[in-house]
């Protein structure tokens, strides 16, 4: 966790400290980002938005130092200037009022943390968290502050880094313990910001299962807004993100600050309005059911949390972060490498399968161009439905006669890579792994421990499960050509206590368990380092940087229906590049809603992911299966752009209820590809105008045959005639006219 070498300042530096105003400023692109030290103690912050030139900035400070008299006169009246100022890394228990980002108690229980400024540098690289994921990569500085409580001897260092040619702050803190008595971590965020006066709006994603991250805004009123999860994971339900917009902000026009977590745990993140109008908006590990027993001489390392600023709306924001996953979170071995196009049996056999129909499916999807076959849930103890066999990691023979190898040849010889399912994490309460290990289990001593989907956690604060579960899938891989994982993680986390740890250390067990799950995907990865890993847990409820930093895709959602994929699709690509979005084509009437689309929709509609299938190939009509061969040709020529182009949003269905449009124009502007759908057929209407969007201003484009300049095409819009019918996609090819 130390920071490499102090280095004298460069010419090209991206982050300074002003002698003169003492000022820390830190330059992206189009970004600044600027802290001050108050009274020679606080570290306060001072500026975020568009980059400014100068470094006369200090006098920023002077409405905040207004109350500073009155504490020289009677130092007792701390709160006074506390419970106003902009802090940094705001504290508890010592005046202000507001929420903090750290809470301490010393081991006799006694609360309380007031840290002054003791220290910085700025180094040239970005130093890892301990057995945390996190961005990585080159042309990258560094701020990291050192704030001390000298009571409690308890380090903050606050860390901000900044890649060059990307707008993202990347923030974190790491707290020691320089003392010689135990301190336990109540609370630790990662990240902190004030943002002023001004009247704003927040937007979250919230949803439910196969409802993943559905947009939701609202204003900021007086008081604590906020989104967390307890669950254990990031969740189905609120969603590592959160944006505080200006006012009426838009896709194209407005003010974002926007924060997402790098981390698959328990988070929060809030925007808490003060008593005077100021803003504070910070990020971190979700404090309720946590407490981090900090020995002597000991260090933690709170997640990092990735902080973007946009002066031009949600766009700006979205081009912002898909830039960094791209090129600084996720694996480069895989980040821009054409994904297989795959087939999974999950919905077109659930549990009901064996090797002969994996193989028949395999044969048949071969035959139209599909390049991998995932075998879902099943194939292992005695599962044949949910209720058994989660830790009983061998094939089961009834079922996959001849074993997993000769499948897995017999697959390899159609020229099909083969994937397979995993769920490492749970155990069942009947498996013959709970029979051996009934304290293996998450559980509270003398409780039954709740079961979902009949299951229970390992528990994965103890060194030997940890053990156990990476032995079991590592042996699996081992056994044959295996090139896919998909690693599942379906439940909660309820009853949580561990037969191992400590009375004290019991707040730890799930954060414990992030950190065990990464490292067991990280040994993974090192022993078998051409897997491709796709990350699940019930669909898309941990679908978070964290996760990506393992697995370049993550399954989206369980809901595979083509309509409602586009708002979940919609609000994911948010953020995440649609390289990660794991998204596939199934049979009709989906099993989720009832719905019937076209099959061309249901095509169109998952190239913006991670494309594949999810059916019973053999089994779909004859019509439907005739147009898998063109589908993956079509999105085999355009999976380039779609990984590594810019992604626009031009119209969401969820807002006009009748149609959904988005646009992937390439790097270099020479090509875009533009997706129309129409939800809803509406009577009487005539044709549609859609904008493009990230055109090159000057040049002409041609779309179906047919010239247009890009000023028109971007202004003035390109027709769409109304389709005849619900649930009608197209999608349009652009291409740059050279002149
Ligand atoms: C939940 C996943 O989201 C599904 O895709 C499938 O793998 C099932 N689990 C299997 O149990």
């Amino acid at each position: 966790l130390r920071c490499p070498e102090k280095r004298a300042r460069m010419e090209n530096d991206m982050i300074i400290f002003d002698e003169k105003e003492k000022i820390f400023k830190i330059d992206t692109e189009n970004t600044s980002y600027v802290m001050g030290v108050i009274d020679e103690k606080y570290l306060v912050h001072i500026y975020y938005g568009k980059k400014l030139t100068g470094t006369h900035l200090a006098y920023l400070l002077d409405m905040d130092k207004e109350e500073l008299s009155e504490i020289h006169i009677n130092y007792g009246e701390k709160s006074s200037f506390l419970d106003r100022l902009p802090m940094e890394y705001p504290t508890s228990g010592m005046g202000d009022f507001r929420q903090s980002c750290i809470e301490v108690a010393e081991d006799i229980g006694k609360y309380g943390v007031e840290l002054y400024y003791e220290s910085y540098e700025i180094i040239d690289g970005k130093p890892e968290l301990e057995g945390l994921p996190s961005t990585f990569g080159d042309d990258v500085q560094t701020l990291c502050i050192n704030l001390k409580d000298d009571i409690l001897k308890l380090e903050v260092e606050l860390r901000y880094s900044v890649f060059a040619g990307n707008d993202a702050v990347m923030r974190s803190a790491v707290i020691s313990n320089y003392g010689d008595k135990p301190l336990y971590l109540d609370k630790v965020l990662s990240a902190c910001v004030e943002l002023g006066y001004g009247q704003n709006e927040y937007i979250t994603l919230h949803g439910s299962w196969a409802r993943e991250r559905r947009i939701d805004r609202q204003r900021v009123g007086f008081g604590y807004h906020s989104v967390e999860s307890s669950r254990g994971i990031s969740s189905h339900q609120e969603h590592p993100f959160m944006a505080v917009v200006s006012e009426g902000a838009t896709q194209e026009t407005g003010d974002v600050y926007a924060m997402n977590f790098v981390y698959s745990g328990n988070f929060v993140s809030f925007i808490e309005k003060s008593q005077f109008g100021s803003q504070r908006f910070a990020m971190g590990i979700n404090p309720r059911g946590f407490c981090w027993k900090l020995g002597a001489g000991e260090k933690f390392a709170a997640p990092e949390v990735v902080m973007v600023y946009s002066d031009s709306g949600l766009d700006k924001m979205t081009s912002t972060f898909h830039d960094l996953y791209r090129e600084h979170l996720i694996r480069k071995s895989w980040v821009y490498s054409k994904r297989p196009v795959l087939i999974n049996n999950w919905e077109g056999t659930y549990f009901d399968f064996d090797e002969k129909k994996i193989f028949d499916i395999a044969k048949e999807a071969s035959k139209h161009g599909i390049e991998m076959l995932v075998m879902d849930d099943g194939w292992f103890g005695k599962r044949n439905d949910d209720r058994t066999s989660l830790g009983d990691w061998f094939v089961n023979e009834e079922k996959l006669k001849g074993g997993l190898k000769k499948l897995v040849d017999n697959v390899n010889s159609l020229g099909m890579k083969f994937g397979i399912w995993f769920e490492p994490e749970m155990i069942s309460p009947e498996s013959e792994l709970y029979k051996k290990h009934p304290d293996w289990a998450v559980h509270i001593e003398g409780r039954e421990p709740g079961q979902v989907r009949n299951q229970l956690v390992l528990d994965l604060s103890r060194r030997e499960v940890i053990e156990y579960v990476y032995e079991s899938v590592a042996s699996i891989l081992r056994q044959a050509n295996i090139e896919y994982v998909k690693w599942d993680m379906n439940r909660p986390f309820t009853d949580i206590g561990s037969s191992e740890l400590d009375a004290d250390r019991q707040g730890e067990i799930m954060h414990r368990h992030t950190l065990a799950v990464y490292e067991l995907q990280g040994r993974l990865l090192k022993e078998f380092p051409y897997l491709l890993l796709e990350n699940c847990s019930s669909g898309g409820a941990r679908f978070d940087p964290g996760m990506l930093y393992f697995s370049p895709q993550i399954w989206c959602s369980d809901d595979t229906d083509a309509i409602e994929r586009l708002a979940i699709q919609e609000s994911t690509a948010l953020m995440y590049p649609l390289s990660v979005i794991g998204a596939h084509v199934s049979d009709c009437p989906n099993h989720t809603v009832g719905r019937v689309t076209p099959f061309k929709t249901r095509g169109i509609i998952a190239m913006a992911g991670t494309f594949g299938y999810e059916l019973d190939v053999t089994k779909i009509p004859e019509e439907d299966r005739d147009m898998i061969a063109s589908q993956v040709e079509t999105y085999k020529k355009y999976c380039p752009l779609i990984q590594s182009g810019d992604y626009y949003r031009i119209a969401s269905y969820q807002n006009n209820h009748y149609f959904d449009c988005y646009e992937i124009v390439s790097k270099d502007k020479k090509e875009a590809i533009f997706v129309f759908v129409q939800v809803i057929a509406q009577p009487n209407m005539h044709s549609i105008r859609v904008k493009l969007k990230g055109l090159d201003n000057e040049a002409k484009y041609k779309i179906n045959g047919t010239v247009y300049d890009a000023d028109a095409l971007m202004n003035g819009g390109f027709i769409i005639k109304r389709p005849w019918g619900d649930f009608q996609a197209e999608l349009f090819h652009i291409e740059k006219i050279n002149d």
